[in-house]
């Protein structure tokens, strides 16, 4: 009988959390008498995922993650497993390119982030998701598919190199069509009706894409930690992808080489993105996990030294757990892969820093 008022209770609550901005949300749980039990599960269910070394989960903090959960418990899942990850960056004492021994939290300190700052920050680096709405959270679609919307005379007839090729142009001109189609192309005119009036409520505007919508759970992250008094998470979560190219606020220099606090998180944030399942993929095996690192380190994309000290070690792991040969266990269609990541590790992915 409990059991089954809890679980109402919860459908309830769940709906209140969809209403968007973060505030409202605590305030309508609490009004309706709700906040409480919603954080005393959360804290029972994930209390020991959280006992890591100086790191105190505050009543705030749970509340927080409660919200988080009762939004999107896949994202919930996703951020405790990004602070695990991020725990171990810094704990970690890896091997650096002229085989000096690199624990990053150790600089955490020369950078004005303490490790329980850095921590909360990797915890809730997500949390601005809870204003995305869930038709766009949970969108399925695929660039290609998104691509047969905006073109579908153009493109049906068309074979599969062709799209792939008509992708490939497109990406080198930095264009992903998910990112510029309206929202409009995308949904069925019922379920775009649906979306727009929660994008008006959350103050989107009608030509808004799914890249804008996306991107604005970095800044309203930031918001939401800074307005609880997390000045300093704020300013990493809010940095996390750092769609807009800021300079970071918090920079530890490592064997001369700068990287911001930030980075780490995000190193964490997109293994753990690639390694589990999302809406609209299926979780990749660790050596894609790891050549998609070398490819973004590459480009940019995530520092060259995290990415560096932590695919050599990963690969270490993998050639260690597959003892009668890599290739073997693995199939050779990773042959190409596993040798991109050798190079990578060899040209001790093209980190300079203490070697110029
Ligand atoms: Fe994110
Ligand atoms: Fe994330």
């Amino acid at each position: 009988m409990q059991k089954e008022t809890d679980e109402k209770t919860i459908v309830f609550a769940e709906q209140i959390a969809a209403e968007g901005k973060y505030e409202d949300v605590v305030e309508n749980l609490r009004k309706a008498g709700v906040l409480s039990l919603c954080t005393e599960k959360i804290r029972n269910k994930y209390g020991s995922r959280f006992t890591l070394d100086n790191f105190v989960m505050t009543d705030r903090d749970f509340e927080l993650l409660a919200v988080l959960g009762l939004y999107d418990e896949s994202t919930l899942e996703h951020s405790i497993r990004t602070f695990e990850l991020a725990h171990r960056f810094i704990t970690y004492p890896f091997l650096g390119p002229s085989g000096e021994i690199i624990v990053f939290g150790d600089f955490l300190a020369g950078a004005g982030v303490s490790r329980e700052q850095f921590l909360r920050g990797a915890l809730f680096h997500d949390i601005g998701k809870i204003l995305i709405p869930h038709a766009i959270l949970h969108n399925a679609l695929d660039d290609e598919e998104v691509l047969i919307k905006m073109f579908p005379e153009e493109l049906t007839g068309q074979n599969e190199h062709e799209k792939k090729a008509l992708l490939q142009t497109l990406y080198a001109k930095g264009i992903r069509p998910i990112d510029v189609v309206p929202l409009k192309e995308i949904f069925t005119e019922e379920k775009y009706a649906k979306l727009l009036s929660e994008l008006e409520k959350r103050g989107f505007s009608e030509t808004a894409t799914l890249k804008d919508v996306i991107r604005m759970h970095e800044p309203e992250g930031r918001r939401i930690l800074v307005s609880l008094g997390y000045e300093t998470e704020g300013e990493l979560a809010g940095c996390h992808h750092n769609y807009g190219k800021e300079a970071h606020a918090h920079n530890m220099s490592v064997l001369g080489h700068t990287i911001g606090v930030a980075d780490i998180i995000r190193i964490a944030d997109i293994t753990d993105a690639l390694r589990s399942a999302r809406w609209y993929k299926r979780p990749l095996s660790e050596i894609d996990v790891l050549f998609i690192l070398t490819e973004d380190a590459g480009m940019g994309k995530v520092d060259p030294l995290l990415s560096y000290v932590w695919v050599k070690d990963r690969y270490a792991e993998l050639l260690k757990e597959n003892k009668n040969g890599l290739i073997s266990a693995l199939g050779k269609d990773k042959e190409a892969e596993a040798r991109a990541i050798e190079e990578f590790i060899q040209k001790k992915g093209e980190f300079r820093g203490a070697l110029a």
